[in-house]
Protein backbone atom coordinates (compact mmCIF):
# COMPACT_ATOMS: atom_id res chain seq x y z
CA UNK A 1 0.00 0.00 0.00
CA UNK A 2 1.36 3.48 -0.87
CA UNK A 3 -0.07 6.76 0.28
CA UNK A 4 -0.35 7.82 -3.40
CA UNK A 5 -3.22 7.16 -5.04
CA UNK A 6 -4.85 7.84 -8.16
CA UNK A 7 -8.15 7.15 -9.58
CA UNK A 8 -9.09 6.53 -13.24
CA UNK A 9 -12.55 7.03 -15.12
CA UNK A 10 -13.73 6.32 -19.04
CA UNK A 11 -16.80 8.88 -19.60
CA UNK A 12 -19.10 9.39 -22.44
CA UNK A 13 -19.82 7.08 -25.85
CA UNK A 14 -17.17 4.16 -24.66
CA UNK A 15 -14.72 2.92 -27.90
CA UNK A 16 -11.98 0.75 -28.88
CA UNK A 17 -8.35 2.02 -26.99
CA UNK A 18 -9.70 3.44 -24.05
CA UNK A 19 -8.61 -0.28 -22.46
CA UNK A 20 -4.88 0.06 -23.73
CA UNK A 21 -4.72 3.43 -22.17
CA UNK A 22 -5.88 2.43 -18.64
CA UNK A 23 -3.33 -0.75 -18.93
CA UNK A 24 -0.70 1.94 -19.71
CA UNK A 25 -1.32 4.45 -16.85
CA UNK A 26 -1.69 1.55 -14.25
CA UNK A 27 1.36 -0.09 -14.76
CA UNK A 28 3.06 3.33 -15.19
CA UNK A 29 1.36 4.05 -11.50
CA UNK A 30 2.66 1.09 -10.09
CA UNK A 31 6.08 1.33 -11.35
CA UNK A 32 5.87 4.93 -9.92
CA UNK A 33 4.72 3.77 -6.87
CA UNK A 34 1.22 5.12 -6.94
CA UNK A 35 -2.05 2.29 -6.08
CA UNK A 36 -4.89 2.59 -8.74
CA UNK A 37 -8.21 2.94 -8.85
CA UNK A 38 -10.95 2.76 -11.50
CA UNK A 39 -13.96 4.71 -11.05
CA UNK A 40 -17.20 3.33 -11.85
CA UNK A 41 -19.25 4.02 -14.91
CA UNK A 42 -17.19 7.33 -15.17
CA UNK A 43 -18.42 10.56 -13.09
CA UNK A 44 -21.47 8.77 -11.64
CA UNK A 45 -18.75 6.61 -9.83
CA UNK A 46 -17.55 9.59 -7.59
CA UNK A 47 -21.42 10.63 -7.14
CA UNK A 48 -23.06 7.17 -6.49
CA UNK A 49 -21.29 5.39 -3.65
CA UNK A 50 -22.57 1.95 -4.23
CA UNK A 51 -20.50 1.75 -7.56
CA UNK A 52 -17.69 0.76 -5.95
CA UNK A 53 -13.59 1.65 -7.08
CA UNK A 54 -12.23 -0.99 -8.91
CA UNK A 55 -8.54 -1.84 -7.79
CA UNK A 56 -5.96 -2.21 -10.43
CA UNK A 57 -3.23 -3.93 -10.74
CA UNK A 58 -0.69 -5.71 -12.98
CA UNK A 59 -2.62 -8.66 -13.10
CA UNK A 60 -5.95 -7.25 -13.57
CA UNK A 61 -5.08 -5.16 -16.47
CA UNK A 62 -2.32 -7.45 -18.25
CA UNK A 63 -4.79 -8.30 -21.07
CA UNK A 64 -6.78 -5.39 -21.30
CA UNK A 65 -5.52 -3.74 -24.46
CA UNK A 66 -7.04 -6.07 -26.67
CA UNK A 67 -10.50 -5.59 -25.62
CA UNK A 68 -12.83 -3.14 -27.07
CA UNK A 69 -15.10 -0.43 -24.53
CA UNK A 70 -14.12 0.03 -21.43
CA UNK A 71 -13.48 -2.33 -18.23
CA UNK A 72 -14.60 0.41 -15.82
CA UNK A 73 -18.08 1.13 -17.73
CA UNK A 74 -18.80 4.64 -18.65
CA UNK A 75 -21.84 7.01 -18.51
CA UNK A 76 -22.54 10.26 -19.58
CA UNK A 77 -23.06 11.80 -16.15
CA UNK A 78 -22.81 15.68 -15.52
CA UNK A 79 -21.85 16.31 -12.29
CA UNK A 80 -22.41 19.77 -12.59
CA UNK A 81 -26.19 19.42 -12.90
CA UNK A 82 -26.44 20.31 -9.54
CA UNK A 83 -24.63 21.67 -6.45
CA UNK A 84 -24.96 18.21 -4.79
CA UNK A 85 -23.65 16.52 -7.73
CA UNK A 86 -20.25 18.39 -7.91
CA UNK A 87 -19.96 18.46 -3.94
CA UNK A 88 -20.49 14.57 -3.91
CA UNK A 89 -17.66 13.71 -6.74
CA UNK A 90 -14.85 16.44 -4.41
CA UNK A 91 -16.20 14.67 -0.91
CA UNK A 92 -16.27 11.20 -2.79
CA UNK A 93 -12.23 11.22 -4.03
CA UNK A 94 -11.85 12.87 -0.62
CA UNK A 95 -13.04 9.83 1.13
CA UNK A 96 -11.04 7.13 -1.21
CA UNK A 97 -7.90 8.76 -0.78
CA UNK A 98 -7.56 9.85 -4.09
CA UNK A 99 -4.33 12.37 -4.84
CA UNK A 100 -4.96 12.94 -8.73
CA UNK A 101 -8.00 11.82 -10.92
CA UNK A 102 -7.15 10.87 -14.68
CA UNK A 103 -10.03 11.40 -17.16
CA UNK A 104 -10.52 9.89 -20.23
CA UNK A 105 -13.17 11.40 -22.68
CA UNK A 106 -14.31 13.69 -25.24
CA UNK A 107 -15.56 17.14 -24.98
CA UNK A 108 -18.06 16.24 -22.33
CA UNK A 109 -15.79 14.23 -19.80
CA UNK A 110 -13.15 17.23 -20.41
CA UNK A 111 -15.49 20.06 -19.99
CA UNK A 112 -16.44 18.95 -16.56
CA UNK A 113 -12.63 18.14 -16.07
CA UNK A 114 -11.65 21.26 -16.74
CA UNK A 115 -14.01 22.83 -14.45
CA UNK A 116 -13.09 20.27 -11.64
CA UNK A 117 -9.82 21.84 -11.98
CA UNK A 118 -10.38 25.49 -12.08
CA UNK A 119 -13.47 26.20 -9.79
CA UNK A 120 -13.04 22.89 -6.99
CA UNK A 121 -9.02 23.16 -7.19
CA UNK A 122 -8.86 18.94 -8.31
CA UNK A 123 -5.95 17.30 -9.25
CA UNK A 124 -6.98 16.37 -12.52
CA UNK A 125 -4.81 15.58 -16.03
CA UNK A 126 -7.17 14.24 -19.12
CA UNK A 127 -6.92 11.86 -22.02
CA UNK A 128 -8.62 12.79 -25.19
CA UNK A 129 -10.98 10.08 -26.36
CA UNK A 130 -13.81 9.65 -29.23
CA UNK A 131 -14.35 8.33 -32.37
CA UNK A 132 -15.51 11.90 -33.23
CA UNK A 133 -11.68 13.07 -33.27
CA UNK A 134 -13.12 16.43 -32.49
CA UNK A 135 -11.26 17.78 -29.73
CA UNK A 136 -8.80 21.17 -30.04
CA UNK A 137 -5.27 21.13 -29.66
CA UNK A 138 -5.01 17.11 -30.13
CA UNK A 139 -4.29 15.35 -34.10
CA UNK A 140 -5.75 12.43 -32.58
CA UNK A 141 -8.81 11.13 -29.86
CA UNK A 142 -8.51 7.62 -28.91
CA UNK A 143 -11.13 5.47 -31.21
CA UNK A 144 -11.03 7.25 -34.40
CA UNK A 145 -8.76 5.05 -35.99
CA UNK A 146 -10.83 1.52 -34.84
CA UNK A 147 -13.93 3.20 -35.91
CA UNK A 148 -12.93 4.05 -39.66
CA UNK A 149 -11.54 0.68 -39.55
CA UNK A 150 -15.10 -0.16 -38.97
CA UNK A 151 -16.22 1.65 -41.22
CA UNK A 152 -13.92 0.06 -44.15
CA UNK A 153 -14.59 -3.20 -43.11
CA UNK A 154 -18.83 -2.85 -43.34
CA UNK A 155 -18.26 -0.47 -46.93
CA UNK A 156 -16.39 -3.53 -47.90
CA UNK A 157 -18.73 -6.14 -46.86
CA UNK A 158 -21.26 -3.75 -49.04
CA UNK A 159 -20.05 -3.96 -52.16
CA UNK A 160 -20.46 -7.10 -53.38
CA UNK A 161 -23.96 -6.96 -52.87
CA UNK A 162 -24.41 -3.04 -54.00
CA UNK A 163 -22.61 -4.46 -57.52
CA UNK A 164 -25.04 -7.86 -57.45
CA UNK A 165 -28.39 -5.88 -57.63
CA UNK A 166 -26.60 -2.56 -59.56
CA UNK A 167 -27.90 -0.53 -56.23
CA UNK A 168 -26.89 2.49 -54.64
CA UNK A 169 -26.23 2.72 -51.29
CA UNK A 170 -26.02 5.47 -48.79
CA UNK A 171 -24.28 4.77 -45.19
CA UNK A 172 -25.01 6.76 -42.31
CA UNK A 173 -21.54 7.15 -40.09
CA UNK A 174 -21.49 8.89 -36.95
CA UNK A 175 -19.28 12.23 -35.87
CA UNK A 176 -21.88 14.16 -34.53
CA UNK A 177 -21.18 18.00 -35.88
CA UNK A 178 -17.28 16.72 -37.12
CA UNK A 179 -17.22 15.25 -40.52
CA UNK A 180 -13.93 13.70 -39.55
CA UNK A 181 -14.83 10.00 -39.60
CA UNK A 182 -17.13 10.58 -42.55
CA UNK A 183 -14.35 11.93 -44.24
CA UNK A 184 -11.86 9.65 -43.72
CA UNK A 185 -14.37 6.73 -44.33
CA UNK A 186 -14.96 7.92 -47.55
CA UNK A 187 -10.89 7.88 -48.38
CA UNK A 188 -10.45 4.14 -47.11
CA UNK A 189 -13.37 3.33 -49.17
CA UNK A 190 -13.02 5.00 -52.01
CA UNK A 191 -17.01 6.00 -51.62
CA UNK A 192 -18.31 8.04 -53.97
CA UNK A 193 -19.17 11.26 -52.10
CA UNK A 194 -18.92 11.98 -48.41
CA UNK A 195 -21.53 14.59 -46.81
CA UNK A 196 -20.32 16.29 -43.97
CA UNK A 197 -21.67 18.78 -40.90
CA UNK A 198 -19.04 21.10 -42.21
CA UNK A 199 -20.93 21.85 -45.41
CA UNK A 200 -24.76 21.81 -45.94
CA UNK A 201 -25.47 19.80 -49.47
CA UNK A 202 -27.65 20.51 -52.49
CA UNK A 203 -29.82 17.42 -52.73
CA UNK A 204 -29.94 17.80 -56.53
CA UNK A 205 -26.53 17.92 -56.77
CA UNK A 206 -26.42 14.84 -54.86
CA UNK A 207 -28.49 13.42 -57.45
CA UNK A 208 -26.42 14.52 -60.22
CA UNK A 209 -23.43 13.15 -58.84
CA UNK A 210 -25.29 9.82 -58.96
CA UNK A 211 -26.25 10.04 -62.05
CA UNK A 212 -23.12 10.87 -63.20
CA UNK A 213 -21.67 7.90 -62.06
CA UNK A 214 -24.28 5.42 -62.55
CA UNK A 215 -23.73 6.18 -66.60
CA UNK A 216 -20.24 4.31 -65.82
CA UNK A 217 -21.00 1.70 -62.83
CA UNK A 218 -23.90 -0.17 -61.92
CA UNK A 219 -23.42 0.58 -58.17
CA UNK A 220 -22.61 2.70 -56.22
CA UNK A 221 -22.12 3.66 -52.43
CA UNK A 222 -21.41 6.93 -50.75
CA UNK A 223 -21.40 8.26 -47.10
CA UNK A 224 -23.43 10.59 -45.10
CA UNK A 225 -22.03 12.29 -41.78
CA UNK A 226 -25.04 11.86 -38.95
CA UNK A 227 -25.11 15.72 -38.95
CA UNK A 228 -25.00 16.58 -41.90
CA UNK A 229 -28.12 18.82 -43.77
CA UNK A 230 -29.08 19.26 -47.06
CA UNK A 231 -29.29 23.15 -47.69
CA UNK A 232 -31.67 25.31 -45.65
CA UNK A 233 -32.97 22.03 -43.69
CA UNK A 234 -32.56 21.42 -39.48
CA UNK A 235 -30.40 18.34 -38.34
CA UNK A 236 -32.44 14.60 -38.62
CA UNK A 237 -32.97 13.62 -35.35
CA UNK A 238 -34.06 10.42 -34.22
CA UNK A 239 -35.12 12.07 -30.28
CA UNK A 240 -35.74 15.49 -29.59
CA UNK A 241 -34.69 14.16 -25.78
CA UNK A 242 -31.42 15.90 -25.08
CA UNK A 243 -28.56 14.02 -22.91
CA UNK A 244 -26.96 15.16 -19.69
CA UNK A 245 -24.98 18.17 -21.94
CA UNK A 246 -27.82 18.82 -23.70
CA UNK A 247 -27.20 16.80 -26.78
CA UNK A 248 -29.94 15.65 -29.36
CA UNK A 249 -29.71 12.18 -30.96
CA UNK A 250 -28.88 12.09 -34.18
CA UNK A 251 -29.98 10.02 -36.98
CA UNK A 252 -32.32 9.36 -40.24
CA UNK A 253 -30.34 11.39 -42.55
CA UNK A 254 -29.70 8.24 -44.59
CA UNK A 255 -32.71 7.19 -44.98
CA UNK A 256 -34.31 10.69 -45.79
CA UNK A 257 -31.12 11.18 -48.78
CA UNK A 258 -31.89 7.90 -50.33
CA UNK A 259 -35.52 8.45 -50.65
CA UNK A 260 -34.60 11.76 -52.08
CA UNK A 261 -32.40 10.24 -55.01
CA UNK A 262 -34.61 7.31 -55.60
CA UNK A 263 -37.01 9.78 -56.53
CA UNK A 264 -35.04 12.11 -58.23
CA UNK A 265 -32.90 9.75 -60.17
CA UNK A 266 -35.08 6.41 -60.53
CA UNK A 267 -32.41 4.20 -59.31
CA UNK A 268 -33.39 2.12 -56.29
CA UNK A 269 -31.04 2.95 -53.43
CA UNK A 270 -30.49 2.05 -50.06
CA UNK A 271 -29.89 3.16 -46.82
CA UNK A 272 -27.30 1.44 -44.02
CA UNK A 273 -27.05 2.91 -40.52
CA UNK A 274 -23.45 1.97 -38.83
CA UNK A 275 -24.52 3.27 -35.65
CA UNK A 276 -22.73 1.97 -32.63
CA UNK A 277 -21.25 -0.88 -34.90
CA UNK A 278 -18.34 2.18 -35.21
CA UNK A 279 -17.81 1.93 -31.55
CA UNK A 280 -17.20 -1.64 -31.19
CA UNK A 281 -14.64 -4.21 -31.81
CA UNK A 282 -11.21 -4.59 -30.73
CA UNK A 283 -8.79 -1.65 -30.88
CA UNK A 284 -7.07 -1.42 -34.00
CA UNK A 285 -2.95 -1.38 -33.29
CA UNK A 286 -2.87 2.58 -34.20
CA UNK A 287 -5.44 2.90 -30.93
CA UNK A 288 -3.52 0.26 -28.90
CA UNK A 289 -0.24 2.07 -29.44
CA UNK A 290 -1.70 5.58 -28.69
CA UNK A 291 -2.90 4.26 -25.49
CA UNK A 292 0.08 3.10 -24.38
CA UNK A 293 1.47 6.47 -25.28
CA UNK A 294 -1.12 8.41 -23.75
CA UNK A 295 -1.39 6.42 -20.38
CA UNK A 296 2.09 6.92 -19.93
CA UNK A 297 2.08 10.76 -20.52
CA UNK A 298 -0.84 11.17 -18.34
CA UNK A 299 0.76 9.63 -15.68
CA UNK A 300 4.18 11.79 -16.40
CA UNK A 301 1.78 14.59 -16.35
CA UNK A 302 0.52 13.56 -12.64
CA UNK A 303 4.22 13.29 -11.30
CA UNK A 304 5.38 16.93 -12.71
CA UNK A 305 2.03 18.55 -10.98
CA UNK A 306 0.79 19.24 -14.46
CA UNK A 307 -2.80 19.42 -13.18
CA UNK A 308 -5.52 20.82 -15.43
CA UNK A 309 -3.48 19.45 -18.75
CA UNK A 310 -4.28 16.61 -21.63
CA UNK A 311 -2.08 14.23 -22.89
CA UNK A 312 -2.12 15.19 -26.86
CA UNK A 313 -0.64 14.59 -30.26
CA UNK A 314 0.88 17.51 -32.03
CA UNK A 315 3.17 17.06 -35.18
CA UNK A 316 3.60 13.44 -34.34
CA UNK A 317 5.12 13.74 -30.63
CA UNK A 318 3.01 12.68 -27.41
CA UNK A 319 2.73 16.26 -25.08
CA UNK A 320 0.72 17.74 -23.03
CA UNK A 321 -1.89 21.04 -23.59
CA UNK A 322 -4.01 23.06 -20.73
CA UNK A 323 -7.60 20.95 -21.09
CA UNK A 324 -9.08 24.15 -21.70
CA UNK A 325 -7.73 24.32 -24.59
CA UNK A 326 -8.75 21.04 -25.50
CA UNK A 327 -12.61 22.04 -25.13
CA UNK A 328 -12.18 25.41 -25.95
CA UNK A 329 -13.78 24.69 -29.41
CA UNK A 330 -15.30 21.76 -31.43
CA UNK A 331 -12.22 20.30 -34.04
CA UNK A 332 -14.46 20.10 -37.37
CA UNK A 333 -12.95 19.46 -40.45
CA UNK A 334 -10.94 22.32 -42.52
CA UNK A 335 -13.16 22.04 -46.01
CA UNK A 336 -10.32 24.65 -47.72
CA UNK A 337 -7.64 22.02 -47.08
CA UNK A 338 -9.51 18.39 -47.06
CA UNK A 339 -12.88 18.95 -49.02
CA UNK A 340 -13.83 19.22 -52.83
CA UNK A 341 -17.51 21.15 -52.48
CA UNK A 342 -17.37 20.89 -56.56
CA UNK A 343 -17.96 17.13 -56.22
CA UNK A 344 -18.33 16.41 -52.40
CA UNK A 345 -15.82 14.38 -51.86
CA UNK A 346 -11.77 14.16 -50.10
CA UNK A 347 -9.89 17.07 -52.00
CA UNK A 348 -7.84 15.60 -54.34
CA UNK A 349 -4.76 17.78 -53.36
CA UNK A 350 -2.25 17.39 -51.33
CA UNK A 351 1.11 19.08 -52.15
CA UNK A 352 0.15 21.18 -54.96
CA UNK A 353 -2.86 23.24 -52.62
O1 LIG B 1 -19.37 11.19 -29.50
C1 LIG B 1 -19.31 9.89 -29.95
C2 LIG B 1 -20.63 9.47 -30.54
O2 LIG B 1 -20.49 8.14 -31.02
C3 LIG B 1 -21.16 10.38 -31.66
O3 LIG B 1 -20.53 10.17 -32.88
C4 LIG B 1 -22.62 10.05 -31.63
O4 LIG B 1 -23.42 11.09 -32.14
C5 LIG B 1 -22.87 9.85 -30.16
O5 LIG B 1 -21.67 9.50 -29.56
C6 LIG B 1 -23.90 8.79 -29.86
O6 LIG B 1 -24.07 8.73 -28.50
P1 LIG B 1 -24.90 7.63 -27.72
O7 LIG B 1 -24.06 6.39 -27.67
O8 LIG B 1 -25.13 8.22 -26.38
O9 LIG B 1 -26.14 7.39 -28.52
Amino acid sequence: MSNKKIGILTGGGDCPGLNPAIKAATLKALEEGFDVVGIRAGYKGLMDRSLMPIPLDACSVSAIDRLGGTILNTSRTNPFRTAEGIDAVVSTMDDYGLNALIAIGGEDTLGVAHRLHQERNVNIVAIPKTIDNDLSGTEYCLGFQSAVQVITDCVDNLRPTAESHSRVFVVEVMGRHAGHLALAGAISTGALMTLLPEHPFDLGQVANLVTQHKKHQPSCIFLVAEGAMPTGQQLSLISSQKDAFGHLRLGGIGQQLAESIEQQTGYETRAVVLSHLQRGGVPTAYDRMMGFRFGIAAIEAIMLGKFGYMAALKEGRVGVIPIAEAVKTLRVVDLASGYDVQNLRPLTKILCS
